[in-house]
């Protein structure tokens, strides 16, 4: 039985320390493969934050407790530009340092991320075709994260609540009604003032994670160059798709209707 409140032994045991450093196992001799392992943990680590973040701040929307939601928003920019950070370390490494173990991976690719999926899914992207690509335990979370209401799909809830007329939000759609919500609300920020800067933070989470997107794909230009992905893709041309997504278009379109 758990006690009532648990306290730390020492620090290793309370970090499990044993077991985050006994993970990184290189399978070749060659020194680089460390750092490539690194960068991966990390990014992982952080995306881990990110995920208990934006369910955090999703269960706030939907309290209509805005504060703690802004909060735990401005917490996930943060940590996307402390993971975009993490390119500066890999971009030490050089196209022959990574030919020299590239092989091992086999097709290992960031692209079976299954935490990466899950912000995009938090997000509001739903794109089940990619989730095959998964073993089945990891697919049956996604597609359970997938029939759930996304961040913005909360965010459009609320704007129902305060009484725009809105129609739910579609994948790949701007939906017009959505927009002229947002557009009241960008006209007369003193009016909507949580909304407002509610929608701001929404659009610093999608610049953030834009430019982690853009610094990966700069990443591979200069270690890879036009390769193809060891995850089967074209490499670049899927990358640079990728950077161009946007997560929560009507809040872009705000911008050029104002
Ligand atoms: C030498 C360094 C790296 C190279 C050459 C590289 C290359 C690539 C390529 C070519 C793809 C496209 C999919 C494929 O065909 O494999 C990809 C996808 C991806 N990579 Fe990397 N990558 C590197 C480092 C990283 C790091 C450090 C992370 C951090 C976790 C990462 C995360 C991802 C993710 C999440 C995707 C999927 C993106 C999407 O589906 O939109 N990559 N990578």
């Amino acid at each position: 039985m758990t006690a009532e409140w648990e306290t730390a032994d020492d620090y290793s045991s309370y970090l499990r320390l044993d077991l985050i450093l006994d993970a990184q196992r290189p399978l070749s001799e060659h020194h680089d493969e460390m750092l490539f392992i690194v960068v991966h943990q990390a990014t992982e680590l952080w995306m881990k934050l990110i995920i208990h973040e934006v369910e955090y701040a999703q269960r706030n929307v939907a309290a209509d407790e805005l504060g703690p939601a802004v909060k735990a928003l401005a917490r996930v920019v943060r940590t996307f530009e402390v993971m975009t950070w993490h390119w500066q370390v890999l971009s030490t490494m050089t196209p022959a340092d990574y030919l020299m173990f590239r092989s091992r991976l086999g097709s290992a690719s960031g692209l079976q991320s299954v935490q990466y999926r899950a912000i995009e899914i938090l997000f509001g992207r739903r794109r089940p075709s990619i989730l095959r690509r998964h073993p089945p335990d990891e697919r049956a979370y996604l597609h359970r994260l997938s029939d759930r209401p996304s961040l913005y799909d909360e965010v459009v809830a609320l704007l129902g609540r305060r009484g725009f007329e809105v129609g739910p939000v579609a994948w790949g759609k701007v939906e017009p009604r959505v927009v002229d919500a947002w557009l009241t609300v960008y006209r007369d920020p003193d009016s909507h003032w949580d909304l407002y800067e509610l929608g701001e933070k929404l659009l610093d989470v999608e610049h953030a994670f834009s430019r982690w997107r853009f610094e990966h794909f700069q990443t591979v230009r200069r270690i890879i160059g036009r390769k193809r992905g060891t995850g089967g893709t074209s490499g670049l041309d899927y990358l640079r798709r990728a950077v161009d997504h946007v997560y929560f278009p009507e809040l872009w379109e705000v911008r050029t209707r104002l």
